[in-house]
């Protein structure tokens, strides 16, 4: 049997993003409407489930590990979780073990977070204003989230900003952004918003900020050069020649990126996505917990992925939303 997992279009999923809460402690207003209803903990996954999980798409050839939420580091023990899976990264089996997180926590775990092994964290951050921070993420607080990059980056943890582009909201700060990073030695990446999950109200077509304009904008003041630098994940890079900054653009809109996707994501309950932008999915806590037998898992996981979708149908050009889906990012972890 094939170690190798290859899904219908050809292509080899070698990167599993695993979210292990679907609780925050922000409501980023793009993310989550105000009165979420979380899962009941007993629904969760144990730690131990997920370390068979992950360990299971390991044997089977993943070698990129992301570990998200919601946001990851309120899960109860989530350390122990990490250091398991840094075992992993010991023998060979994975390239690398990371996480995406709201920064909210990482004052208090960035050292353990190195100790198991992580190098290189994503952390979401919109705006440098602490005010607009306080409205684009309803419960945040931005000192907080610096005290955290502060820490990551004194444990020694490569930090890239994951900045969301949100019309009428940091249009003017884009330059404050690169030049923070810039001074910070922080990579950064910007994101089109997607329609996941229904905001009450919010209005997406609204907040909807092409980054084909982000990137004009940036080139009224920087000379751009395209690099072929891959990170294994969604984004392409260009470089900033005055400052020698690479910034990453994550495009679903305007530039779709479906054919080179490596990636599938596993949520808190066990749920297999096979892509971010269409509802299938796959039941594997049922065939983890029917036998201690790892076949029947790694049988169920080969199934799951022979029915990858070929890519998302998120659409704005119409003036209107296509392609929406109904779970909320925080379900998956984007
Ligand atoms: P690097 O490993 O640093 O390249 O990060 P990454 O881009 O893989 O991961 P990150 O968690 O920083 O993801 C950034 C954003 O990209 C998130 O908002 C995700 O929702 C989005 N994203 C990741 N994978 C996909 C994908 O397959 N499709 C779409 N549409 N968006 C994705
Ligand atoms: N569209 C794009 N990015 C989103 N994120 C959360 N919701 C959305 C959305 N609707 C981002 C967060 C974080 C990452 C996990 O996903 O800002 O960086
Ligand atoms: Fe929490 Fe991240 Fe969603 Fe914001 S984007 S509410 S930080 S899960």
């Amino acid at each position: 049997m094939s170690t190798t997992l290859i899904d219908p279009f050809q292509r080899a999923i070698s990167y599993l993003r695993v979210s292990v809460t679907d609780r925050c402690d922000f409501r980023c207003v793009y993310c989550m409407s105000e009165t979420m209803q979380f899962l009941p903990k007993k629904e969760l996954l144990t730690l131990e489930e997920l370390d068979r999980m992950c360990s299971t798409f390991v044997r089977l050839g993943v070698r990129k590990l992301r570990i998200t939420g919601g946001e990851p580091l309120v899960r109860r023990d989530i350390m122990t979780f990490f250091h398991a899976m840094g075992r992993h990264l010991e023998s060979g089996a994975l390239d690398e073990l990371t996480l995406t997180t709201n920064g909210s926590q990482l004052h208090r775990f960035a050292d353990q977070l190195h100790a198991a092994g992580v190098r290189r964290i994503n952390v979401s951050l919109d705006t440098l204003d602490e005010a607009k921070f306080a409205r684009v993420t309803r419960w945040g607080r931005l000192a907080q989230v610096l005290k955290g990059i502060d820490a990551a980056q004194a444990a020694g943890l490569r930090v890239k900003i994951n900045t969301v582009a949100l019309k009428g909201f940091n249009e003017d700060e884009i330059f404050a952004l690169t030049d923070w990073c810039a001074s910070r030695d922080m990579d950064l990446t910007f994101i089109e918003v997607m329609p996941m999950g229904d905001l009450g109200g919010e209005d997406r077509v609204g907040q909807y900020w092409p980054l084909s304009d982000l990137r004009a904008r940036l080139a009224t003041r920087y000379t751009m050069t395209d690099l072929p630098k891959r990170t294994g994940g969604p984004a392409r890079y260009m470089r900033l020649e005055e400052t020698g900054q690479d910034v990453g653009f994550i495009t679903p809109l305007t530039h779709n990126f479906c054919e080179s996707c490596n990636r599938v994501r596993l949520t808190c309950t066990g749920e297999l996505y096979m892509c971010l932008g269409q509802e299938d999915m796959a039941d594997l806590r049922a065939p983890l917990r029917a036998s201690a037998d790892d076949r029947v898992l790694e049988q169920a996981i080969r199934a799951a992925i022979s029915l990858k979708p070929k890519g998302h149908d998120f659409d704005y050009s119409r003036q209107e939303v296509a392609g929406q889906m109904s779970r909320h990012m925080s379900h998956t972890g984007g």
